[in-house]
């Protein structure tokens, strides 16, 4: 029903220089995968076919990725480095792969924005591949599909987050309509320490309804001069309904260092077999 997952990837990704000062944050691996091979996959995985990906300037490698490389191809075949290439090959049998490009980087509302092109009329999902997000059966995002057949309203994906750290994020508030689903009322983007609303901050896993594109059109900057999708999101809730999932899984922000090497040790441990 949800064909269209967007990736908003123009970002700098300045917490890693000077390891993403040529290559995307997006590119940097877990293990031997790159972070957005494991977003696509989730995306994959909740029945989404098509990946839409919001690009900016030295972000080529990602394209390049989600390629063939018939050199490399022609050079591995019949070997037995060729298993190493399955989960790629299985992914460019799936999906289709479109791209625009962010020309400023007027942050996350803006990059989702400028996917409305590619996005088009429909719900759909959006996934930030820094957040890496693990479930042994189900997805984070196969799971909030299945809450938009029930709701068919705007979901975020949200985390308990330590006091201390919740000034990272944004947080919302509202009235709980289960355990894990609360009806939002409030959204606050990076509050000021002591002023968060809440603990439950939104990571990296939206499904958006299209009419979030009008809202985003006339959102002002926000909190850092940049367009905030908490902004957009928190006018869509005062006229309709948004609902905050707290998700299952392990969630893992590897937009930060400490987040990334706990990510790669814990696919290592978890997942890798030696070649
Ligand atoms: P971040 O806040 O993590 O920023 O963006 P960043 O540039 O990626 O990383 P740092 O903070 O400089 O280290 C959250 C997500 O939104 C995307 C990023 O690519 C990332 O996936 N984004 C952000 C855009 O696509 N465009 C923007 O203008 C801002």
């Amino acid at each position: 029903m949800i064909k269209k997952c967007l990736f908003p990837a123009a970002g700098y990704g300045t917490r890693f220089l000077p390891a993403t000062k040529a290559m995307p944050k997006e590119m940097m691996p877990i293990v031997n995968k790159p972070l957005i091979e494991y977003g696509v996959e989730e995306a994959l995985q909740a029945c989404m076919t098509d990946m839409c990906i919001v690009t900016g300037r030295g972000k080529n490698a990602i394209l390049d990725h989600f390629d063939m490389n018939y050199e490399l191809e022609h050079q591995i075949s019949g070997t037995r480095k060729e298993e190493l290439l399955a989960d790629i090959r299985a992914i460019l049998d799936k999906a289709n792969f479109t791209y625009i490009r962010q020309r400023e980087m007027k942050g996350l509302g803006h990059a989702i924005l400028t996917g409305r092109a590619l996005v088009g009329d429909n719900p759909f999902a959006v996934l930030l591949a820094d957040d890496l997000c693990i479930h042994p059966e189900e997805g984070v995002l196969a799971q909030m599909v299945a809450l938009y057949k029930q709701f068919r309203c705007s979901i975020v994906a949200v985390e308990e987050v330590p006091e201390g750290e919740i000034h990272k994020y944004g947080v919302i508030a509202g009235k709980a309509l289960t355990d894990t689903l609360v009806s939002v009322e409030d959204m606050v983007e990076k509050p000021e320490p002591g002023t968060a609303p809440s603990n439950l901050a939104i990571i990296g896993r939206y499904i958006l309804t299209p009419d979030i594109f009008d809202i985003l059109e006339k959102t002002p900057p926000g909190k850092n001069g940049e367009i905030q999708i908490t902004d957009a999101l928190l006018q869509q809730a005062k006229s309709g309904c948004v609902i905050a999932y707290r998700f299952k899984g392990r969630r893992f922000d590897c937009g930060s260092v400490h987040g990334y090497i706990q990510a790669t040790n814990y696919c290592y441990e978890n997942f890798y077999v030696e070649f």
